[in-house]
């Protein structure tokens, strides 16, 4: 593992372990897992809740989460250990790859990224565009778009995916719903399918793995760029000296991190780098199903990312730090924001029920970090704690609320210097590890999405002409 860049910050190496101490002890030993998890006999049963909620879509080896217990690991490896010891570019290499990579693997990857990162082309374009005025969200998925223009081939006509490629995951494959008219349980038939031959590195070079390099390395980039272009200030060339987090730091804040600062980024990238089947991993994995290409995927990624169910909710923490006002504020302001039945932000999993680990590191992280700076982000941090106090005191017990990712993520962004309309972007800049790791995953046994509406509308209605309506 990459320790040798974490000499300088042994203090952040040792709260994260002491994060992980704490974990355990509250978790307790939980039964003792199999080496690895079983693979499963398709079609299955499951029960299924709107929205899909309960639905399993697929087989992945890619990440896991236990919301019950309050644990996150990807291929395997825990969350804390990860925070503790490697690097985001180590972790993404782990998402892609499956393995961590060597000491020779991880230069010639870091080596893909230093090349990555500089995107002329794209940077020209994006510049064309008024970005000032824009939704950060709306010019960083613009900016994929360019991407993709500079790197793929896929427009060219030898490229396209071939007849057969296609109809092995055409809607035509599809299991034959057998009583299609509103039963409330679909009745499938399921042919057997034909084995396909898999492919080194999906469907065309637009999807394999270079395109996921080129995303990872090229994402920051852009994101960087829209930061200052929204300043109205030209962006900065990436420095190949700088590791990942130290070049987003350097090309969003015009000068070099401090070790501490770039550490602090590169946990915050590490949390965010994959989290299940939320709603925009699945949306970029329903775009690559269709065989469409990975900046398309990626692309739909960012567009989920940007409704404020998904990402955002740090900034609205941050909002709601600000109204509290003070730390001695934070008792009533809770006790009336729950009497009144609202919902604090910040708090809260669709599937943690219990505390979400990556907060457990977050909340310390954040708290170490402010510890020597200006008294207006100590005082939301102090708050912070003590609205944590507050809601965890009220809700913890009987409703299992706990604070998520976002609930220090928006205070940490803050005392690296970064601007609140960038603290989605840059969940994006993290998640497009995830994204992309899934994306490739999922294609090389690709089967198109095709979920089905229950269909509660009328039947038999008679044509009435424009005329007589
Ligand atoms: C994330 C969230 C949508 C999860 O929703 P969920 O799993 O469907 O949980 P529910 O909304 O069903 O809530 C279960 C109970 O806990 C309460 N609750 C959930 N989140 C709460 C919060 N942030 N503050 C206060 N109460 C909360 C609900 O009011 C509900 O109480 P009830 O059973 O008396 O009706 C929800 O917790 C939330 O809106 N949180 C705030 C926004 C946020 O931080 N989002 C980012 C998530 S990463």
């Amino acid at each position: 593992m990459n320790r040798n860049r974490h000499q300088e910050t042994t203090e952040i190496t040792d709260l994260i372990l002491e994060a992980a101490a704490k974990a355990r002890d509250e978790i307790g030993v939980v039964g003792k897992q199999a080496a690895t998890a079983k693979s499963v006999k398709w079609p299955i049963d499951c029960t299924i809740g709107p929205g899909l909620e309960g639905a399993i879509a697929c087989e992945s080896k890619v990440g896991y989460v236990n919301g019950s217990e309050g644990m996150l690991s990807y291929r395997g490896h825990d969350i804390f250990e990860l925070c503790a010891y490697s690097t985001y570019e180590e972790v993404s290499y782990l998402l892609l790859h499956g393995h961590l990579p060597t000491a020779t693997e991880l230069h010639e990857f870091e080596q893909k990224l230093i090349n990555y990162r500089h995107m002329n082309k794209t940077l020209r374009l994006l510049m064309s565009y008024p970005v000032e005025e824009m939704n950060a969200m709306a010019a960083l998925r613009m900016g994929t778009i360019f991407m993709r223009q500079e790197f793929t081939t896929l427009d060219r006509e030898e490229s396209k995916p071939t007849l057969d490629d296609a109809i092995s995951s055409d809607e035509d494959s599809i299991a034959m719903e057998t009583k299609p008219s509103g039963e409330s349980r679909a009745i499938y038939e399921f042919k057997k399918r034909k084995k396909r031959k898999k492919k080194k590195s999906g469907l065309d070079d637009a999807s394999g793995l270079e395109a996921c390099y080129h995303l990872i390395a090229g994402v920051p980039t852009i994101t960087a760029a829209i930061t200052r272009l929204r300043k109205g200030m030209m962006p900065y060339e990436p420095l190949n000296e700088l590791g990942h987090a130290a070049n987003i730091f350097y090309m969003m804040n015009g000068r070099r991190p401090t070790p501490i600062e770039e550490r602090v980024l590169d946990v915050t990238l590490i949390l965010h780098a994959d989290h299940g089947m939320n709603a925009s991993t699945f949306a970029s994995m329903v775009v690559a199903s269709t065989m469409s290409d990975i900046y398309f995927s990626v692309g739909s990624g960012i567009a989920a990312l940007n409704g404020p169910l998904h990402g955002g909710a740090n900034e609205r923490v941050l909002h709601t730090l600000r109204e509290v006002g003070s730390p001695e504020n934070a008792k009533a302001w809770v006790a009336e924001t729950l009497a009144k039945n609202e919902k604090v932000p910040g708090f809260g999993h669709r599937v943690y029920k219990a505390y979400d680990p990556r907060a457990r590191i977050l909340g310390p992280l954040a708290k170490f970090h402010c510890a020597d700076c200006k008294s207006e982000i100590q005082d939301l941090i102090a708050t912070a704690e003590q609205v944590e106090n507050a809601v965890v005191g009220s809700l913890a017990q009987e409703k299992k609320i706990f604070p998520n990712v976002d609930y220090y993520s928006g205070v940490v962004y803050t005392r690296l210097g970064i601007d609140p309309a960038m603290f989605t972007p840059l969940f994006a800049v993290s998640r497009v590890a995830g994204w992309t790791a899934r994306v490739l995953e999922y294609i090389q046994n690709n089967r198109i999405f095709r979920p089905r509406a229950l269909y509660t509308g009328k039947f038999n209605q008679e044509f009435t002409p424009i005329d007589e309506r």
